[in-house]
């Protein structure tokens, strides 16, 4: 088991915004969670770097209970976080971003790293030198996505990839995250509410709803759940 939610509460001040989540990700699969805005996705994600800590549960992580630990110190174990909104660092080139990610990982492998994030996304190399504030959305996306493989996670967790892209982009980032998968391994957690193309990609999938999950399966299942589908699919939260 690559990490394991067993229990899991989370508290802004008064407000209960997870609600004793239990999920699991195997090594080697891609799991999603989806869920409506505010369903508290984005809190699960961070909760997983303590911010906000668990109030009451578990996180295990590679077989190490990681619920107390610092940020810095659960991003060292091998998690990575593509955040929602993609927050690249605007005013610093594609290449210094990049330079960030790699901030953890070992000098060693930046250029063959920095090579292998060229290649998965052409577009990076030739902007290399602009700013990434410069970039399109999409092409920002991508960079998030790169900035956080140069930490050679063992987890790529990913919050929203999706959110208020042109469809070739959002068909170019799913592309992306079945390749990683499929030839290099990579375990992935993916939080969208672009449920279709998330459930497609997705081995398994979860349904978050007011800090609960309600739901389970494959992702086949849940894209034939007529529950998901009124909710998720042809109701008000497809993009
Ligand atoms: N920093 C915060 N302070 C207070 N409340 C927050 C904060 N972030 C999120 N919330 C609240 O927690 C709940 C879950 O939010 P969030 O995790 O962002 O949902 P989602 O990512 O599924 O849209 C919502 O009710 C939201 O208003
Ligand atoms: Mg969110």
């Amino acid at each position: 088991m690559m990490l394991e939610l067993r229990g899991v509460h989370a508290h802004y001040g008064p407000i209960h915004a997870l609600r004793g989540v239990d999920m699991a990700v195997q090594v080697g699969e891609v799991v999603t969670l989806i869920g409506a805005n505010g369903a508290g996705k984005s809190t699960l994600m961070m909760s997983l770097f303590g911010l906000p800590r668990a109030s009451a549960g578990h996180i295990i992580f590679d077989g190490e209970d990681i619920t107390g630990l610092p940020a810095h110190a659960i991003a060292r174990r091998g998690i990575a976080l593509v955040p929602e909104g993609r927050r690249i660092y605007p005013r610093m080139t594609v290449l210094e971003n990049l330079q960030m990610g790699a901030a953890l990982a070992d000098p060693l492998n930046f250029e063959v790293d920095l090579q292998r994030m060229c290649a998965l996304f052409p577009i990076l190399g030739e902007r290399r030198h602009q700013r990434g504030g410069t970039l399109s959305g999409g092409e920002q996306q991508m960079l998030a996505i790169a900035r956080a493989l140069m930490a050679r996670p063992k987890l790529l967790l990913l919050d929203e990839p999706s959110l208020g892209l042109a469809p070739l982009y959002i068909r170019k980032i799913f592309q992306t995250l079945r390749e990683l998968n499929r030839d290099h391994g990579m375990t992935i957690l993916l939080v969208e509410q672009n449920a279709h193309h998330a459930l497609r990609v997705a081995h398994r999938a979860y349904v978050l709803q007011h800090g609960s999950i309600v739901l389970a399966g494959t992702g086949r299942e849940l894209l034939a759940s007529a529950e998901v589908r009124a909710a998720y699919l042809e109701g008000g939260q497809v993009r």
